[in-house]
């Protein structure tokens, strides 16, 4: 969101004040300030203008602006209303030199997921990509994976629904693991630093299941809980997820916490064949350990039955 935009909205958010003040204390002209205002109201802001000045009345659900308006995080949000896909767009802005944006959708037209799946993305959705230049070892970036599915699980807590990690990224909800959101992780760079990171984050939030074509595995907060506010499960993401990206040794604990699946017997499919036993840790920055009966096996990448 534009910087002088913001301010008019936190001062606002104090209360009204008339557009002359308001226009005297950021510094520009009365002009700009009902430019800003018509913004917002475009942007779905209800603001009175009565003798008192300007009176913001309510927020919109969606959006950039309702998104930056409280959220305590320093990301700068990109909002479409429909994109092809946000992580297209977040590699594009990281490969600009680009850092710490949220690429934020409300529809994805060609929305993509692990292993070059299509990843379907109605409206309805929070659709989010993060576009990030870390300075970790590639090695570390799997840990990015795990924070985000923590961030989206607590959001999914927060709005009432019982949801849980299934390794290694997806955040699944019942006894029949069904899915509510998944994590596409994109790196860059050499082995001791990365260029950029994009964390791409779908999540089924107020969305039908009958909208998603894998509809028998799949589930939704709306499905779960009724429809609920996006802005305030958007921010929560992105503030779970900030706190633990700048805490990297928080995050295996924290995953460890949430997950569904340690304990439980697993069949992995990984790149070099089939591991079965019991999923029994994850070790940083993200690999599943798995007991086989003969020896603990640590699986990088794989999925995950
Ligand atoms: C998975 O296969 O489980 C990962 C799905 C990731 C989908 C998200 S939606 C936002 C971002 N944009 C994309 O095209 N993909 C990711």
């Amino acid at each position: 969101m534009q910087a002088t935009r913001e301010q008019v909205l936190d001062a606002l958010s104090e209360g009204p004040v008339a557009g002359p003040a308001l226009a005297d204390r950021l510094d520009v002209s009365r002009a700009a300030v009902w430019k800003h205002v018509e913004q917002l109201r475009a942007e779905g802001f209800e603001i009175d203008s009565g003798d008192g000045g300007y009176e913001l009345v309510s927020v919109p659900e969606f959006g950039a602006s309702a998104v930056a308006y409280g959220l305590e995080a320093p990301f700068e949000i990109e909002y479409h209303d429909s994109i092809d896909s946000t992580n297209r767009r977040a590699r594009e802005l990281a490969t600009d030199g680009r850092s710490d944006v949220a690429v934020l959708a409300d529809e994805q037209t060609g929305g993509r997921g692990r292993l070059d799946r299509a990843w379907a993305s109605p409206s309805g959705g929070v659709w989010l990509s993060l576009a990030l230049r870390p300075g970790v070892p590639i090695a570390h970036a799997p840990a990015f994976t795990l924070a985000a599915a923590v961030a989206v699980t607590r959001a999914a807590r927060e709005a009432g629904v019982d949801a849980r990690i299934k390794w290694p990224n997806d955040v699944v909800v019942g006894d029949d693991e069904r899915k509510l959101a998944g994590v596409l992780t994109e790196v860059e760079g050499e082995a001791d630093r990365v260029d950029w990171v994009v964390v791409g984050i779908g999540s089924n939030v107020n969305v039908d299941p009958a909208a998603l074509p894998d509809e028998a595995d799949a589930t939704s907060v709306q499905d779960a809980v009724g429809p609920v506010d996006r802005r305030a499960f958007t921010q929560r993401l992105l503030e779970e997820f900030d706190a633990l990206r700048r805490d990297l040794d928080a995050v295996v604990p924290a995953w460890r916490a949430d997950a569904t699946t340690l304990g439980k017997r697993v069949r992995v499919e990984t790149p070099g064949g089939t591991v079965e036993g019991e999923a029994v840790d994850v070790s940083f920055p993200g690999a599943l350990v798995v007991d086989t009966g003969e020896e603990r096996v640590t699986i990088t990448a794989g999925d995950c039955e």
